[in-house]
């Protein structure tokens, strides 16, 4: 019984089970960088941070600097990697905090190595080629010069070449394979000028479990730690659903033919219909995309939601199912008896992603956790 109108669940349990899952796929000595950005794509920085570093993973990746001085603040001490950078007024105080950047401006090159020179430290950085990503780095030709820039500044220590790939979700793997060969030949030229690189890394999740030779030393998965299968032509491991969002029926009744349901009565009823009315809507993050699209679970079998979403209901019909009570238990996203709604499935309904579903569910909703 939910205490609360609509819960949202972080099975961290199931949080280890897919990182152990995943690292499975990685050759021994490969590390994993456990990407936790975004308050860890919504299911929770600092319980998630925490549950992979107990289980394991050798670093932890985040997009900005106050995301890594929070690991920092909580006694998290396993490098850490600020996936966007940093702009040169936060230099200093991502050397104090021993938090590795991401690297592809001279500007912020040059207050790094000072900052570091001035804390007595050398600061650790990734630098950042773009392969065709269109996103974040440098192009082929600016990363050689960019390398010998670096080794004027002593007060940096280059760990790696990082790249990101655009497509390795896709079935096609023409790009990623165009992609993979420009970071192998940068790599083998930066190699050939006497730059080490040890700590390259390329791999998203749907590149760590399809393309065993994008992993290099390291890799960064993100969106399967969250049980997300991402795409189904992808060797997946079994993951398990982490985050689970519940709530409750609020009002139950009974419709004759012709009812309107919800703004705009979008949704006319044929026939009579066994409504149920859900506390839950966009304002808790369920896409208005869902308005006449998605589903329920409710005894554990699929209902479709009706009409449009609102801001803190929705309506699904529970015509046959007998017995369904008000206060009963309804599951949104995750599994109820041997039905699931998954991350993914939500996501197709309401036509984006299981990233965007998870960071908008964990954003409007209070958080309970089970423990790993
Ligand atoms: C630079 C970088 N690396 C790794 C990841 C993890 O990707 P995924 O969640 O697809 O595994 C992301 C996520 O977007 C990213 O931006």
């Amino acid at each position: 019984m939910l205490t609360s109108l609509s819960e949202l669940t972080v099975d961290l349990g199931a949080l280890r089970h897919n990182y152990l899952a995943l690292r499975r796929f990685c050759a021994p000595g490969v590390r994993l960088m456990a990407v936790v950005k975004a308050d860890a794509y919504g299911h929770g920085l600092l319980p998630v941070a925490r549950t992979l570093a107990a289980a394991g993973a050798d670093y932890l990746g985040v997009a900005t600097l106050e995301e890594g001085l929070a690991l920092r603040e909580a006694g998290l001490t396993l490098p850490v990697a600020l996936l966007l950078g940093v702009e040169p007024e936060q230099a200093a105080a991502a050397v104090a905090a021993d938090l590795e950047v991401v690297l592809y401006r001279r500007d912020v090159a040059q207050a790094l190595d000072a900052a570091a020179r001035a804390q007595g430290k050398r600061a650790r950085v990734h630098l950042k080629a773009d392969t065709g990503m269109g996103r974040l780095g440098l192009l082929y030709p600016e990363v050689l010069p960019f390398l010998e820039m670096l080794a004027g500044l002593p007060g940096l220590e280059v760990l790696g070449l990082a790249s990101h790939l655009a497509a390795a979700d896709e079935e096609d793997p023409v790009y990623t394979r165009r992609q993979l060969k420009e970071f192998q030949e940068l790599l083998a030229a930066a190699r050939a000028r006497g730059f080490a690189l040890p700590l390259s890394h390329l791999a998203n999740s749907a590149a760590l479990v399809a393309f065993p030779e994008a992993h290099f030393a390291l890799v960064r998965p993100g969106i399967m730690l969250y049980g997300s299968r991402v795409a189904p032509w992808l060797p997946t491991p079994e993951l398990k659903p982490v985050m689970h969002f519940r709530t409750r029926v609020l009002q139950r009744k009974r419709l004759p033919p012709g009812s309107g349901i919800s703004y705009g009565s979008t949704y006319v009823t044929p026939d009579w219909c066994e409504l149920a009315v859900l506390p839950v809507g966009y304002a808790n993050g369920l896409s208005r995309q869902l308005s006449n699209r998605g589903q329920v679970l409710v005894q554990g079998r699929r209902v479709p939601i009706r009409g449009r979403v609102c801001m803190n209901l929705i309506m699904v019909e529970v015509t046959g199912l007998a017995g369904v009570q008000e206060g009963d238990t309804v599951t949104l996203l995750g599994a109820d008896g041997g039905e699931l709604i998954s991350g993914d499935e939500l996501a197709a309904w309401a036509g984006t992603i299981s990233y965007e579903v998870f960071c908008n569910l964990g954003a409007a909703n209070p958080r309970h956790y089970l423990p790993a």
